[in-house]
């Protein structure tokens, strides 16, 4: 087998596949995608054998936009007797590397739900089965690679791999988070879940520092002023709708009843930047632009509006035009973007000033 599988948001699989091939071409791995419309995964068969290893091991997960996981597939077995499932499993074991974990899984589609039941219940005695053979470690191990296995259909598996230093650490690429009953809106798990992405948890100390200064465009009702908040820091809010009262009164909340795009700050004391306007993705890029090149803020994340089609190329081309435009004012930066579990016709980016390496 020589595949990459990919895990993405049901009725990305065309995005995911877009960018998979112009990845893969860049760093001269040559293939195609399979791709099953509402599917919610991407299968990439590579030409040239070894190259599946190769993209998983070289290719990081974080430089893609679309996808939520990417395992190299060593085995794809089909019609599996329900009487028995592992010995056919334990058969293909030996082309895999030896695993620190297991995890079977399903893609995250319409029928997602039924599958899960069935991996939750078979995940503890393959993993005895596997350990026994040798296949998994006796104990896990957060250093070595991951075993998947991928269920598709009730009978039809794929099995492959991923390595800890290049997958997404949770179970089927996706993270899980708990509403705060006491948040104003929904969306506020959209900025919890950008932290948790793009901020590493042992940066929080001094990036989501108690004390700083954020601005939120496009704030009302105040999901994400509430993320920030609860971290102790002051924000200027700017939304011509209502704040909720509660944040209001907690006295670090500024409400600017303006347009997003004309509010300047008086003060340069701030660090964050979270914008959530529904606006044009072009005009929101080149407002983030702005800001960071009059160094209004430090680090920014903010939300592009997916078009209805050809989205892998044109929310490309929106990040290479604000690349571009921050090299032109000579500012150094970082810039990332996901399509994250709680984004759905939008992707969420992330940007920093940075110091420029000499
Ligand atoms: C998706 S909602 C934001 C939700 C918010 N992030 C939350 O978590 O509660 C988008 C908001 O952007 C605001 N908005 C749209 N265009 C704006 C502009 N030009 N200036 C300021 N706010 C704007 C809308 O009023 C709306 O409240």
């Amino acid at each position: 087998m020589n595949q990459v599988l990919l895990y993405c948001r049901a009725g990305f699989e065309k995005d995911c596949a877009a960018e998979i091939q112009q990845k893969t071409t860049d760093m001269g791995v040559y293939g195609f995608p399979r791709v099953v419309n509402h599917s919610a995964y991407v299968l990439f068969e590579c030409y040239q054998e070894g190259d599946a290893e190769r993209v998983v091991r070289d290719l990081p997960l974080d430089s893609l936009i679309f996808a939520r996981q990417m395992i190299a597939i060593t085995a794809s077995l089909s019609e599996l007797d329900p009487d028995d499932r592992i010995s056919p499993i334990l058969a293909v074991g030996e082309h895999l590397p030896k695993g620190g974990d297991l995890r079977v899984e399903t893609p995250d589609n319409d029928e997602a739900k039924a599958l899960l039941k069935f991996c939750r219940k078979f995940t503890v005695p393959l993993r005895q089965a596997l350990r026994k053979k040798g296949v998994l470690l006796a104990k896990d191990n957060p250093k070595k690679p991951v075993i998947h296995v991928c269920f598709t259909a009730p009978g039809t598996c794929l099995i492959g791999y991923s390595l800890t230093t290049n997958n997404s650490p949770h179970y089927m690429g996706l993270p899980r988070m708990k509403f705060p009953a006491d948040a104003p809106s929904r969306s506020t798990l959209k900025l919890e879940e950008a932290f948790h992405h793009f901020i590493p948890k042992q940066e929080w100390e001094t990036r989501l520092a108690p004390g700083m200064w954020a601005v939120d465009l496009g704030a009302s009702p105040g999901g994400w002023t509430y993320q920030l908040v609860k971290r102790s820091m002051f924000v200027h809010a700017v939304d011509n709708g209502a704040m909720d009262e509660q944040l209001m009164e907690t006295g670090q909340v500024f409400h600017h009843a303006e347009d997003g795009f004309k509010f300047e700050p008086t003060r340069k004391n701030v660090t964050w930047l979270v914008c959530d306007m529904i606006e044009k993705p072009s005009r929101v890029a080149q407002l983030m632009g702005e800001w960071l090149i009059e160094g209004w803020a430090k680090e920014a994340i903010f939300n592009l509006k997916l078009p209805m089609s050809r989205r892998y190329e044109q929310v490309t081309e929106n990040l290479d035009t604000l690349g571009a435009f921050l090299d032109d004012y000579n500012v150094a930066y970082e810039m990332r973007a996901k399509h994250l579990y709680h984004d759905r016709e939008e992707i969420t980016v992330h940007l920093r000033r940075v110091k420029r390496q000499r």
